[in-house]
């Protein structure tokens, strides 16, 4: 196992390109299994959790061709409706399969993903979801079993707004017989480029990046040819890299419009932010100023920055206040934050951070997949060595995470444990 070290308390300065992001390609990845033929979807990430789909998608009985970031995938032959549990435990969005699977082939054997780090994540507004268009589910030994000879249409109401079930109906209502509408849905981009996607292969989906979507379905889809969109939590964590070291970094490939929320919470705390041609330049200021704020579904604040913007606020000009309200357990960053100086209390929900001077460098460990960015963020403006272990958790969601960084002239490495 890899460990990464950091000699912190350089400014970063430069510029750094944004890779494709993981939240849209495995989606689109996964809707690939819609339509025989072959697919082609590039500016796709180099990432673990992208090794893992395709490990799933071959098994299920699909070609996949890498070339760089192009995906060749061949999905002329389903011939497998199961996503084993090995695969499963080590990308929840492996469910993302459910939709397709049943669609396309009239059947699906998922395992439960079970609980992880940040919360108990149920798929139960999925599997309902799925029950309203007509699928029988049944639980079995660990294994979701789905099954419909033909979906249909239905009118269902999310009891809150769910990324993955969003998507997950999106892509079995494409092929169901007659009309499907999500009310409550999540509006997040990456539900917008699916629903393009899906359009792209000869889908009728309307209303995407709002709270209700309406999917025709059709007969048949075709193959799909789309570039996948950059990475808003990536560009995010580089922003607040460049704004907690004093910074000055163009971050290319960023889109203003899916980073508002993280945007306006920068300013508050006082970083200087420059809209250019394809990209979003931060300079940090000197000192950072205190930010409250509750993480939501999009437009909301993402509970995927939360980590990274309480790094930044340890080392804030006064007291912030954090409140995750998407997921019941996602403080699990606090403890090691506190092991490197940081002055943090937990009540429920809601982190209070008193900003200290300087973080002091420490071994500390990543528990989940934005902690470890957090932990990354916080060795890069600490004073001294920190060690971050366990960054397979990195790995799953970050390109070359150390390579980036040092082109903005962080001084990082990747070792070996
Ligand atoms: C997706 C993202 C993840 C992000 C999250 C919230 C992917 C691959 N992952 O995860 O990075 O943190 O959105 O923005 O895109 N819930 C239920 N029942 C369900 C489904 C969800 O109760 O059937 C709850 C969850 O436990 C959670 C909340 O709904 O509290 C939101 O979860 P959801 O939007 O589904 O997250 P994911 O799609 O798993």
């Amino acid at each position: 196992m890899d460990k990464i070290i950091i000699h912190g308390g350089r400014r970063l300065k430069g510029e750094v390109q944004v890779s494709g992001a993981k939240n849209s390609a495995l989606p689109l990845l996964f809707a690939t299994l819609l339509a025989p033929g072959e697919h082609r979807i590039t500016n796709v990430p180099s990432l673990r959790d992208i090794a893992t789909v395709e490990k799933l998608l071959t098994i299920l009985g699909a070609t996949v061709q890498r070339q760089g970031d192009l995906f060749a995938v061949d999905a002329t032959h389903i011939e497998n409706n199961e996503a084993p549990y090995d695969l499963v435990r080590t990308m929840r969005a492996s469910v993302l399969v459910l939709g397709p699977l049943l669609a396309r082939l009239g059947q699906a054997r998922v395992s439960l993903p079970g609980g992880c780090a940040i919360g108990a994540r149920p798929i139960n507004l999925h599997l309902k979801g799925l029950e309203a268009m007509g699928a029988k589910i049944t639980l079995d030994h660990g294994y979701v079993e789905a099954k419909a000879k033909r979906l249909h249409g239905a009118r269902i109401y999310f009891d809150l707004p769910t990324v993955g079930g969003t998507e997950n109906l999106m892509m079995a209502a494409a092929l169901a017989k007659g009309k499907t509408v999500l009310e409550n849905a999540a509006c997040e981009p990456e539900i917008v480029e699916l629903a393009q996607a899906l359009n792209k292969m000869g889908g009728q989906v309307s209303g995407a990046g709002t709270d209700t979507v309406t999917i025709e379905g059709v007969n048949e889809l075709r193959p799909l040819e789309f570039a996948v969109m950059p990475d808003r939590i990536e560009a995010g964590t580089f922003m607040i890299a460049a704004a907690m070291t004093r910074g000055d970094v163009r971050i290319t490939g960023a889109i203003a419009a899916h980073q508002d929320a993280l945007l306006s919470k920068l300013r508050e705390a006082g970083a200087e932010i420059v809209m250019e041609e394809g990209a979003i330049r931060v300079r940090g200021p000197r000192r950072i100023n205190p930010v409250n704020l509750k993480t939501r579904a999009f437009p909301g604040f993402p509970t995927d920055m939360q980590a990274q913007f309480m790094a930044m606020m340890t080392i804030g000009n006064g007291s912030s206040v954090v409140t995750e309200t998407v997921f019941e357990n996602r403080f699990m960053h606090v403890c090691e934050l506190q092991r490197m100086g940081a002055d943090i209390t937990i009540d429920g929900r809601t982190a209070t951070i008193k900003g200290v001077k300087e973080l002091l460098g420490a071994p500390v460990m990543a528990t989940d997949l934005r902690a470890s960015a957090c932990l990354v963020l916080a060795g890069l403006a600490a004073d001294n060595t920190t060690e971050v272990s366990r960054i397979y958790h990195l790995d799953r969601g970050y390109e070359k995470i150390e390579e980036k960084f040092k082109g903005l002239g962080a001084h990082i490495e990747r070792v070996p444990e």
